[in-house]
């Protein structure tokens, strides 16, 4: 194994003529180039192989300067010096293009590696479907609106002013026992969870001006027993309908329009006697059974009618909480259990299904 040459100096290696430094430095060169076509193109190796040659303590470049330039003699020190600036440009600029080149790949093997397909299948994000209740609130208020009404919200923490007294159920009266209230803690009864939707009747009429025809879909709350028909949140839908010259005819025929576009064109309706507060008279709309058209089933409990919703014309001791004017006007109210309503149509059972968010029951109303 001979001794690395540039360890020595020019003259140890008898190197006392241009010719022969030349030489020298050709033989450096040449093994550089074997180097960089050993190892140049290997992104791994290339840190080691530019330390190896242009390391300012200990690379070749280095010790070419140290062994061969310095201690030159002074008549070979041009041409060394010339060699050597040759030899040292020519392992730079040879390195940096070794560089460059293995970025490019890396580059170009990274755009591989990320670019898109467009080609591929895409993946398939189901975006379900709208919950059952949703689908008939919008069934529901789809019919209302065919016929001129418009839906609004309101709040469901309500205060007993609109939950009760505006709809004329003054404090100690009975139609409040009837409708289990979920009172707000620490609120001293200042506030509670909506009964029914009809609050709404009341913040609508306060703030506009007759006519007024709306529906209002929401959340109501009552402290139930839960079982297969019962919980302690169902959904109602509300409706009002007020203006100067809404008769008894008007309500009714309202009622079979919706029942019927509802139900279905044979389906009948009926209007028993009933008591709310805030409507008089009062009545409960019941439908001839969808199911067996009358003649008795296990969905009507074989009375041939099923029980729909409750209803009436306003009762003008309302009107004086808005400061409506009974003398002029009139209207009817109605407010429809939209679960019970759900149910009934789709032949759902168990109320609790709607809110288990189970998926095998919510696909099939897609
Ligand atoms: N708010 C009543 C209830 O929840 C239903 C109703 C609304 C009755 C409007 C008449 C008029 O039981």
């Amino acid at each position: 194994m001979t001794t690395d040459s540039t360890l020595q100096t020019l003259v140890d290696l008898g190197a006392t003529s241009p010719d022969a430094v030349a030489e020298k430095f050709a033989e450096v060169r040449a093994r550089f180039d074997r180097d960089v076509a050993q190892h140049g193109s290997d992104a791994g190796a290339q840190p080691t192989l530019i330390g190896h040659w242009t390391s300012r303590k200990s690379g070749i470049l280095t010790r070419v300067g140290d062994n061969w330039l310095k201690p030159a003699t002074p008549e070979l020190k041009k041409i060394v010096g010339q060699e050597f600036q040759r030899l040292k440009s020519h392992v730079e600029t040879t390195l940096a293009a070794k560089q460059k080149e293995i970025e490019a790949t890396q580059d170009a093997a990274a755009a591989a590696r990320d670019r898109v397909d467009l080609s591929l299948p895409g993946v398939g994000r189901s975006i379900g479907t709208r919950h059952l209740i949703q689908q008939t609130f919008e069934e529901l208020a789809g019919i209302f609106h065919s016929i001129g009404f418009s839906v609004v919200e309101g709040p469901e923490i309500e205060t007993p002013y609109y939950n009760f007294e505006a709809l004329n159920i003054p404090e100690h009266h009975p139609a409040r026992d009837n409708m289990d209230t979920f009172y707000i803690a620490g609120g001293r009864g200042e506030h509670l969870l909506r009964t029914h939707t009809s609050p709404m009747q009341i913040r609508t009429m306060e703030k506009e001006p007759p006519p007024v025809r709306i529906v209002v879909p929401g959340k109501v709350y009552r402290r139930d027993n839960p079982d297969a028909t019962h919980g302690y949140m169902f959904h109602q839908i509300e409706g009002l309908a007020v203006d100067t010259d809404i008769t008894f005819c008007d309500f009714k025929g309202t009622v079979e329009y919706f029942v019927r576009a509802f139900l279905g064109p044979k389906v009948r309706t009926r209007l028993r006697p009933s008591y709310f507060p805030f409507t008089e008279p009062s009545a409960e709309v019941d439908a001839s059974c969808h199911v067996c058209g009358g003649s008795g089933c296990r969905i009507c409990k074989f009375s041939g009618w099923i029980e729909l919703f409750g209803a009436g014309m306003v009762n003008p001791a309302v009107y004086g909480f808005v400061k409506y004017d009974p003398e002029k006007l009139s209207g009817f109210a109605f407010g429809m259990g939209v679960d019970r309503l759900a149910m009934m149509k789709y032949g759902v059972t168990e109320l609790p299904l709607l809110f288990q968010n189970d998926v095998r029951f919510l696909r099939q109303f897609p």
